[in-house]
């Protein structure tokens, strides 16, 4: 069991369901299933078939904001919140169970600064976002769907740096990490080969030199890769200044 942040041990991750899961081609019936699910007494929004926008859910007076993809149990939707207080986080979870989670990881650590959407996050960058108003996009560990015919629900397929580009303003960055040898080739290749982000050595060397809650770490997955001796693959993105 892992420790909590308070030192008391935290309970165990609840699994989600297999029917509160994300399938990828299903967005009206992922979007139908989700507002059985009761979360109004934590940093909880559930999406559901009409998911409010990203405008309606940061709070006035927040000049950053930044988006965290798939963040499971919140680790590092937590640490980021804690470490940047004047920037809004919205962590966007496919899991309903995972959503309740994280927030209520917040909740207990008393931050304020961060709230969970449960959603398709593929979705919801390309349609609940004004272009251009986040400063971050974090993506760690996504889903690597090994087999063949699971590979088009993997998050980064060729669509994406430009639903991504969008979505950052100019200079912002897209941070990614994975484990997987065969995924990280892909998303090497999807957004190496976009016009819409370029890689930015310069920051991935940057954050892994810095502090925790900034970029990549720290993360449960990444945590249990480590002790596991896997090698993590990390990159950032930046869309260029000139870009719109
Ligand atoms: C392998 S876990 C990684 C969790 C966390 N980032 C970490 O490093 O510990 C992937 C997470 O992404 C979520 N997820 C998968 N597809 C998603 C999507 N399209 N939108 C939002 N979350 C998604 C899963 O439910 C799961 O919580």
């Amino acid at each position: 069991m892992e420790p909590a942040e308070s030192g008391r041990p935290a309970a165990p991750a609840p699994e989600p369901r297999r029917a509160q899961r994300l399938h990828a081609a299903g967005r009206l019936s992922f979007r139908r299933r989700v507002p059985e699910v009761r979360a109004q007494d934590l940093p909880c929004v559930v999406g559901g078939e009409d998911p409010p926008a990203l405008s309606d859910l940061v709070p006035e007076g927040y000049r950053r904001v930044e988006i965290e993809v798939g963040p499971g149990k919140g680790i590092f939707l937590l640490a980021a919140a804690q470490a940047q207080p004047e920037t809004f986080f919205l962590g966007i979870e496919a899991a309903v169970a995972y959503g309740r989670h994280a927030a209520e990881r917040l909740v207990h650590a008393g931050v304020r600064n961060a709230l969970l959407l449960v959603d398709n996050a593929n979705l919801y960058l390309g349609d609940r976002i004004e272009p251009g108003t986040v400063d971050r996009i974090h993506v760690y560990y996504p889903d690597p769907w090994p087999k063949r015919r699971h590979r088009k629900r993997r998050f980064f397929h060729e669509g994406m740096p430009e639903v991504l580009a969008r979505a950052l303003r100019p200079g912002g960055h897209l941070l990614v990490a994975t484990d997987n040898a065969c995924y990280a080739g892909q998303i090497a290749l999807v957004l190496g080969s976009s016009t819409f982000l370029r890689r930015d050595p310069e920051e991935e060397r940057r954050l892994l030199g810095g502090p925790p809650g900034f970029g990549f770490t720290p993360t449960a997955f990444e945590r249990k890769y480590l002790a596991e001796g896997r090698v993590l693959r990390r990159y950032a993105y930046r869309k260029p200044e000139a870009a719109a």
